[in-house]
């Protein structure tokens, strides 16, 4: 499952990451074939379009049936498609079609913090005022459902005294960059997968353990991106 395709309706930083990350790791990691977005002026385009990756707008809407989005997908034989920061509900038919093979990231630890019009600034102003300490990254299998197919891996990210939600995103963010590539290419290169109980499956040791939570905030991005190696590698 080495072509894959990103879905984005902002400004692409999750691509961004997803795309260094491959493009470090070379082709046997996988490839952005095609990038899609709701919004015509979309940053994640022009993140695209400056990489030389394929890039288009669909016009969605109310009764998107999908078809639209299915034939983009299928011209650029998509076999993996990754939502970063897709504000739509994908439609049933590319849901089915891609069962498995279809991911999101969210910035909090769903189930709790998710859901429909749980996006963006809303999920870490949520976070705030429930009074956690903890929120972080999750990384799921898409289903009919906003932010509910079974987890691939989860990182926690501690809630600081005096937090704003910009704080609180930019700090989960960072995990979320370090995360969410390293989850797509272990789906790309068939680590993990969804099982016919419809559970993720990791091959090898199980997903990013929670262990090091604590110890994420004093690591550097090299040192932090080597813990989650550790963890997803078995
Ligand atoms: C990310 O925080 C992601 O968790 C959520 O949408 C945001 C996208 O940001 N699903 P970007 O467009 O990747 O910068």
């Amino acid at each position: 499952m080495r072509r894959i395709a990103v879905l984005a309706s902002g400004r692409g930083s999750n691509l961004e990451a997803l795309h260094a990350y491959l493009a470090r790791g070379g082709a046997r990691l996988g490839e952005i074939v095609l990038v899609v977005s709701d919004h015509a002026e979309a940053g994640a385009l022009g993140v695209a379009r400056a990489r030389g990756i394929a890039a288009a707008a669909i016009t969605g809407g109310r009764d998107d049936d999908g078809a639209e989005l299915a034939a983009l997908l299928a011209a650029r034989r998509a076999e993996l498609v990754v939502l970063a920061g897709y504000l739509r509900l994908v439609p049933p038919t590319v849901v089915r079609t891609y069962r498995g093979r279809m991911v999101n990231v969210h910035p909090a630890l769903l189930p709790s913090f998710g859901g429909r019009g749980m996006y963006g600034a809303r999920v870490h102003r949520a976070v705030l005022a429930s009074g956690a300490r903890v929120t972080g990254a999750t990384v799921h299998f898409v289903d009919e459902q906003y932010d509910h197919g079974a987890t691939i891996a989860q990182w926690p990210v501690p809630v600081l005294a005096g937090d704003t939600p910009e704080t609180l995103a930019a700090r989960v963010q960072r995990v979320e960059h370090l995360l969410y590539p390293r989850a797509v290419a272990a789906l790309a290169t068939g680590r993990v997968m969804l099982d016919a109980q419809g559970h993720a499956l990791w091959t090898g040791q199980a997903a990013a353990s929670p262990a090091a939570a604590f110890a994420l905030e004093p690591l550097e991005d090299d040192a932090l991106a080597r813990t989650i190696d550790g963890a997803l590698v078995s």
